[in-house]
């Protein structure tokens, strides 16, 4: 085993291709270099529709501060994933956040397949999604997010589901513009300062599934809790192909596809929801429903 100051040298120095989602430094070697990665209360999971979600009554909604107002958005290509960065003052709290406490809005990154069949980090009842997008929110109560990642209290990461329609989605136009911008990783790309957080939102976004988990990147800190919507992101077809476009270093090498971490165990976890399923199922549960129904290719909606 390497000394743990080797590896942070090698990290330093070669950031890029420490760890990656195919190969000799893929997710089933990820464990190497950061044991974190094999604890037991790791993301993404399968969401077990099938068994029955238990409602917590407790958890409320979120609040969402900001998330209308002017923040500085540039994005990144990092060689793992489009990465937009956020510099204002946009905050979660509440829904049952440890503590009720404020969470920062630091950035927003996303997973995609290298088609429409999958892509997705989370799934429901063994089905993906072909995108999904993560908000990462750290706790205001420590001082940068460096800091908070390694705090079981740290980090408020909310996901959404990408599905495909048949209209362009005009809240992503600046961001899919941007993206034929980055192609390379280390590339950047300030958004129109006009382009609002909330414009990456889908029209709802009351309901969630909550559980604790972790990064589903190295070092897979155990510091996350989770809220995935039921409500969808809403894509075309060609807005998500762009994403495909993106190279893991550049043109010479390969695209960015696929960049999702495998399922991991539940152990023993409990996962929750802030809405009663079966009071509101035809509402509250008809996108995840409907999400199954993509995924096994029936074209029906519950
Ligand atoms: C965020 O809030 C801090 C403190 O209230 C303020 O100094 C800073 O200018 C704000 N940043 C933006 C981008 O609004
Ligand atoms: C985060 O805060 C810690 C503690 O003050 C500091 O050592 C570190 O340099 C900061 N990291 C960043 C990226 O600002
Ligand atoms: C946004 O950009 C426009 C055009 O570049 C500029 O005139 C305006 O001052 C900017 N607004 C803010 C809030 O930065
Ligand atoms: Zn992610």
């Amino acid at each position: 085993m390497l000394p743990h100051v080797a590896v942070c040298l090698l990290v330093l120095a070669v950031p890029i291709a420490s760890w990656s989602y195919k190969g000799d430094d893929g997710p089933q070697h990820w464990a190497g270099h950061f044991p974190t990665c094999a604890h037991h209360h790791q993301s993404p999971i399968n969401i077990p529709l099938k068994k029955g979600l238990h409602h917590d009554t407790s958890l409320g909604h979120l609040d969402f501060h900001g998330y209308a107002s002017n923040v500085a958005l540039k994005l990144w290509n990092n060689g793992h994933t489009a990465k937009i960065v956020i510099d204002g003052n946009a905050s979660v709290s509440g829904g049952g956040l440890p503590h009720g406490g404020k969470y920062w809005a630091s950035q927003i990154h996303f997973h995609w397949g290298k088609d429409d069949k999958m892509g997705s980090e989370h799934a429901v009842n063994e089905n993906k999604m072909p995108l999904e997008m993560h908000v990462v929110h750290y706790n205001s109560k420590y001082e940068n997010i460096s800091v908070a990642m390694h705090e079981p209290d740290g980090l408020a990461v909310l996901a959404f589901f990408g599905e495909i329609v048949e209209h362009d989605n005009e809240g992503f136009a600046a961001l899919i513009s941007a993206l034929q911008k980055v192609k390379n990783a280390h590339d950047g790309q300030q958004l129109p300062n006009s382009t609002l957080l909330s414009g990456f939102m889908p029209k709802e976004h009351n309901k969630f599934i909550r559980y604790k988990g972790s990064l589903t990147t190295p070092p897979c800190s155990e510091s996350v809790t989770w809220s995935i919507f039921t409500d969808h992101i809403l894509l075309s077809k060609s807005q998500v192909a762009e994403f495909r476009k993106l190279y893991v270093t550049d043109s010479t090498g390969d695209h960015l596809v696929d960049n999702f971490r495998p399922l991991q165990q539940l152990h023993e976890r409990h996962v929750t929801t802030n809405f009663k399923p079966s009071e509101n199922s035809a509402t509250a549960l008809a996108p995840l429903y409907a999400l199954v129904a993509f995924s096994i290719g029936l074209k029906v909606w519950v």
